[in-house]
C-alpha cells in the first residue's frame, strides 16, 4: 500500500462501516437478522428490498439511533453510539424539516450545529439552492412547499453537514424522473469528486445502479442480505448512453431478477 497522508488517516479511521452478526427486534418482530454488510472508506453501497425487510433498521443502526440486539455494527473504527452519531449524516426516508424555519434555515441546521456562524452557513448553502430547483423559495416555510421540493431541501442539509458517511433513505422517490435524473447524475459526479462512505436505500434499481459501486439485495423479513453485486460501469458518455450499455442492461436484469425471486 502506499504510504501517504490518506493512507495514515484512513488506517486511524478503520475501514469503512461494517456491520457483523447484526440482528434487531421489535417485540415480536425480527427486522434484521444475522446481516453482514461491508461498505469500504469511500466507496458507495446501495441497498434494495422489499417494503419491511428492515433497510431503513440498517441506516439507524448505522447511524448510532438505535443498537443491535445481536452484533456489531462499526463506523470507521468506533463502535459507540455516541461516536457512529457524529460521524454520519442521516437524510430519513420521511423529512424531518423544523416547520418554524425557513427553507434555507433548514439547509443550514446541520452546519449550524457544528458551529459554523449562521452567516457563514447561509453563504455557504444558498448556491446551492438554484442547483436543486429551490431558487426563490429560500425564505418559505416548509409547508409551503411541495413533498418533492423538502425532500430536496431535506437532502441538502444532509449534503452539506460534510460528514464522512452519507445515509440516504430513498432519498429522490418523491422526486419527478427528470428533476431525479438531474440531481442523481449531479450526486455521481459530486461523490466521485469528493468521495464519502455511503449507504444509500432506494427502491429505483436505476438509480442503485447509477451511484453504487455494489448494490446488495435484501431478503424480505427477517431481513438478510440475500444476494450482492458488483456494479461496474464502462465510462460512458452521456446518462442515456450508459443506460444502454449491455453492462448496465445485464445488470439491471440480474437485480430485477434478484428482487423478483
Ligand atoms: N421503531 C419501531 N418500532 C416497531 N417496529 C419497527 C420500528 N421500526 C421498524 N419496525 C419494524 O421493523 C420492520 C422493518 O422496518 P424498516 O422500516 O426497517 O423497513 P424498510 O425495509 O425500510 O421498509 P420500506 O421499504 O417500506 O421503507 C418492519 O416490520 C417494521 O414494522
Ligand atoms: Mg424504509
Amino acid at each position: 500500500m502506499a504510504q501517504g497522508h490518506g493512507e495514515t488517516a484512513a488506517a486511524v479511521h478503520g475501514d469503512g462501516i461494517r456491520l457483523s452478526g447484526v440482528t434487531r427486534r421489535y417485540g415480536d418482530v425480527v427486522a434484521v437478522a444475522g446481516l453482514d454488510l461491508a461498505v469500504p472508506r469511500h466507496t458507495r453501497l446501495g441497498i434494495v428490498g422489499p417494503s419491511g425487510c428492515g433497510k431503513s433498521t440498517v441506516l439507524s443502526m448505522v447511524s448510532g439511533l438505535e443498537n443491535p440486539d445481536e452484533g456489531v455494527v462499526e463506523v470507521l473504527g468506533d463502535t459507540a453510539p455516541a461516536a457512529r452519531l457524529a460521524r454520519c449524516a442521516w437524510m430519513p426516508q420521511r423529512d424531518l424539516l423544523l416547520p418554524w424555519r425557513t427553507v434555507l434555515a433548514n439547509a443550514c441546521v446541520s452546519l449550524e450545529n457544528r458551529g459554523v456562524s449562521r452567516r457563514e452557513a447561509r453563504e455557504r448553502v444558498r448556491p446551492l439552492f438554484a442547483r436543486f430547483g429551490l431558487a426563490g423559495f429560500e425564505d418559505r416555510r416548509p409547508y409551503e412547499l411541495s413533498g418533492g421540493m423538502r425532500q430536496r431541501v431535506s437532502f441538502l442539509r444532509t449534503l452539506v453537514a460534510d460528514k464522512d458517511v452519507l445515509l440516504l433513505d430513498e432519498p429522490f422517490g418523491a422526486l419527478d424522473s427528470i428533476t431525479r435524473a438531474g440531481v442523481q447524475d449531479w450526486l455521481r459526479d459530486t461523490l466521485d469528486a469528493e468521495p464519502r462512505t455511503v449507504v444509500l436505500v432506494t427502491h429505483d434499481v436505476e438509480e442503485a445502479l447509477l451511484l453504487s459501486h455494489e448494490v446488495v439485495v435484501m431478503s424480505s423479513r427477517p431481513g438478510r442480505v440475500a444476494a450482492r453485486l458488483p456494479v461496474e460501469l464502462p465510462p460512458a458518455g452521456s446518462r442515456r448512453e450508459l443506460l444502454a450499455t449491455p453492462e448496465f442492461v445485464r445488470l439491471r436484469d440480474a437485480l430485477l431478477a434478484h428482487l423478483e425471486g
